[in-house]
C-alpha cells in the first residue's frame, strides 16, 4: 500500500526544528496534517483534522504522557501515540515501555502500524517489532494463516487419536455387576473420549502459541488486542452447544433404558427405607425384612425407595445406579445383577453425622441360594416352640437387623461405629463426662430411646434419636431380652 494513502500524522514539538525535520523525514510518504507547539493546538488539531497517528517530541516535559488520560481526552484513546527523540545524528522511538533506537523506517514502521491499528487488521498482524522487523513471528497475512493452523491442527488429530481410543477403552471404575451398567459405561468411556480430543485441542493451541508466538528478546510491548471476530464467536458457540444438546440427547436415551421394566420376566420388589443411619430392605412378596439385601443372580429387581427422615441416596457403584430416597416420596430404580459376588449400598447423599456410615452388605447369590435364605428367614420370623423369654430374644434379634442396630452395634464383640453388644448387660459402663453406671435394663432402655443422654467414652453421639417414634415399648423390650444374651 503506497504510504500517501496511509495516514494522517499530527507532529507536536515546541521546537520548530523538529517539527520541520520530521515533516522533511516523512516527506510525501504521510500525509501531515499539522505541526504544532503544545498540546492546546494539538487538541484542536484532532478535533478538527482527525488524525491517526501523533508524533510528540519526547524531550520536551510539557508534553509527557501523563497529559494523555483518555478521561479527559477521550479521542486520545484511538490516536496512536509515539514519542520520538531526536538526538544528534540518533532517532529514538518510545512506544510505551519500548525505548530503542531506530531510523526513519521504523519510524514509518510505527505509523504503518497505527494505521493497520484504525483499519482493524489486527487478527491478521502482530506489530513488527522495530528491529528486527524481519524475524519478528507473527500471525501471517490473509491466506497463510490456514498453513499456519496445519500444524497445530495436525498435531490435535495425531495426538488426540490415541488419547481417545485409550480413554474409550480404560475402566475407571469398580467391575460391573449390573445389566444397567453396560450402556452407562458405554455413555462413559464416550464422554471421556470426546474431552479427551478437547483437553488435546486445548492444550496443543496453548503450546504452539507460547513457543511460536513467545515474545521476541528485548520486546516490551504489548500485543495488539484482538477484538471481534464474528464467524469464530459463531465457532465457539455453535460447537460446543452441538455437543452438549447430542449427549443430552444420548444421555435422556441411555437413561430411559436403564430405568424402563425388563419384561417379560417378573420383577422381584424390594422397598428400600433409609433412614438415618442405615437401610432396611423390605421383600413385601416373600414376607421378609432384613438390613441386608440379598439378590438372586439375573433376576430383574424393582427397588422401591423411601426416607423416613432426611434425604439419603442408594447407591450400589457395582450396578451403576444411584437415586435419591427422598421423605414422603417413592422413586423407583432398577436392577438385574449379572455377577455373583459381595458388595455394598452406600449412602450418597449427606444426611448427618452418620452418614459415612451409612454402609449396608448387598449379597448377589444364586437363585438356589437365594431360595434357601428366604426359607431360614421365614423360619426365623415364624413364633419359636421355646419359652417366652427366648421367643423376646429372638424377636429383638429380627428387630435390630430390621431396624439397622446391627449396622453400628456388632454382636459378637468386634469394633463398628458404636459400642458391641456383646458383654454390654450387666457391663460397668464410662461416659464422656467421666461418670459411670452399670448396664441394666433402665440404662440400655434409656440408651435406645435418648441416645445422647449418656455417651459412651470413645464413641460419636450420632445414634438416632428417633426410635422412640418408631418402637413400641413391647418391641424396645424384645431388644433388650436379645441384648441380654449376648454375654
Ligand atoms: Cu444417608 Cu448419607
Amino acid at each position: 500500500m503506497p504510504w500517501s494513502e496511509l495516514d494522517r500524522v499530527l507532529i507536536v514539538s515546541p521546537h520548530p526544528l523538529f517539527r520541520e525535520g520530521i515533516v522533511r523525514l516523512l516527506g510525501d510518504q504521510v500525509e501531515v496534517v499539522g505541526a504544532v507547539a503544545d498540546w492546546e493546538e494539538a487538541r484542536d488539531a484532532i478535533r478538527k483534522h482527525h488524525p491517526q497517528a501523533i508524533i510528540v517530541d519526547h524531550e520536551n516535559v510539557e508534553l509527557k504522557e501523563d497529559d494523555l488520560t483518555p478521561l479527559l481526552w477521550p479521542e486520545i484513546e484511538s490516536i496512536r501515540v509515539i514519542y520520538v527523540t531526536l538526538a544528534g545524528n540518533e532517532m529514538i522511538i518510545h512506544d510505551r515501555q519500548r525505548v530503542v533506537e531506530a531510523t526513519e523506517a521504523d519510524l514509518l514502521q510505527a505509523l504503518k502500524e497505527a494505521h493497520r491499528k484504525r483499519e482493524g487488521k489486527e487478527e491478521t498482524h502482530v506489530a513488527p517489532r522495530a528491529k528486527p522487523a524481519s524475524q519478528a513471528p507473527g500471525i501471517p497475512e490473509g491466506g497463510s494463516i490456514m498453513r499456519r493452523l496445519a500444524v497445530p491442527l495436525l498435531l490435535t488429530v495425531v495426538l488426540s487419536t490415541p488419547v481417545a481410543i485409550w480413554l474409550g477403552r480404560s475402566d475407571f471404575t469398580l467391575a460391573l455387576a449390573g445389566q444397567q451398567g453396560q450402556p452407562v459405561d458405554w455413555l462413559l468411556r464416550l464422554e471421556f473420549s470426546i474431552a479427551g480430543v478437547i483437553f488435546v485441542l486445548c492444550m496443543v493451541f496453548l503450546l504452539y502459541s507460547v513457543f511460536a508466538f513467545r515474545r521476541a528478546p528485548g520486546d516490551m510491548e504489548d500485543g495488539p488486542p484482538i477484538e471481534g471476530s464474528i464467524p469464530l464467536e459463531i465457532a465457539w458457540t455453535i460447537v460446543p452447544a452441538i455437543i452438549v444438546f447430542s449427549m443430552a440427547t444420548y444421555t435422556i436415551g441411555v437413561l430411559r433404558d436403564i430405568t424402563k421394566p425388563s419384561n417379560p420376566e417378573p420383577e422381584l420388589v424390594v422397598n428400600v427405607t433409609g433412614f438415618q443411619w442405615a437401610w432396611r430392605f423390605e421383600y413385601p412378596d416373600l414376607g421378609i425384612t432384613s438390613s441386608e439385601l440379598v439378590l438372586p443372580v439375573n433376576q430383574p429387581v424393582l427397588f422401591r425407595l423411601y426416607a423416613t427422615d432426611v434425604i439419603h441416596s442408594f447407591w450400589v457403584p457395582e450396578f451403576r445406579i444411584k437415586m435419591d430416597a427422598i421423605p414422603g416420596m417413592e422413586n423407583e430404580l432398577r436392577v438385574t445383577p449379572t455377577k455373583v459376588g459381595e458388595f455394598k449400598v452406600r449412602c450418597a447423599e449427606l444426611c448427618g453425622t452418620g452418614h459415612a456410615y451409612m454402609l449396608a452388605p448387598v449379597k448377589v447369590v444364586e437363585q438356589s441360594a437365594f431360595q434357601e435364605w428366604v426359607k431360614s428367614r421365614a423360619e426365623a420370623a415364624a413364633p419359636p416352640a421355646e419359652a417366652e423369654a427366648g421367643a423376646a430374644a429372638e424377636r429383638g434379634k429380627a428387630l435390630a437387623q430390621q431396624y439397622g442396630c446391627l449396622s453400628c452395634h456388632s454382636i459378637d464383640g468386634s469394633a463398628l461405629v458404636g459400642p458391641t453388644w456383646k458383654g454390654l448387660f450387666g457391663s460397668t459402663r464410662t461416659f464422656q463426662d467421666g461418670s459411670t453406671a452399670v448396664a441394666d435394663e433402665a440404662y440400655l432402655r434409656t440408651s435406645i430411646l435418648d441416645p445422647g443422654a449418656q455417651v459412651v467414652e470413645g464413641f460419636p453421639d450420632i445414634m438416632p434419636k428417633t426410635f422412640k417414634d418408631q418402637l413400641t415399648e413391647d418391641q424396645i423390650q424384645d431388644i433388650i431380652e436379645f441384648i441380654k444374651t449376648l454375654r
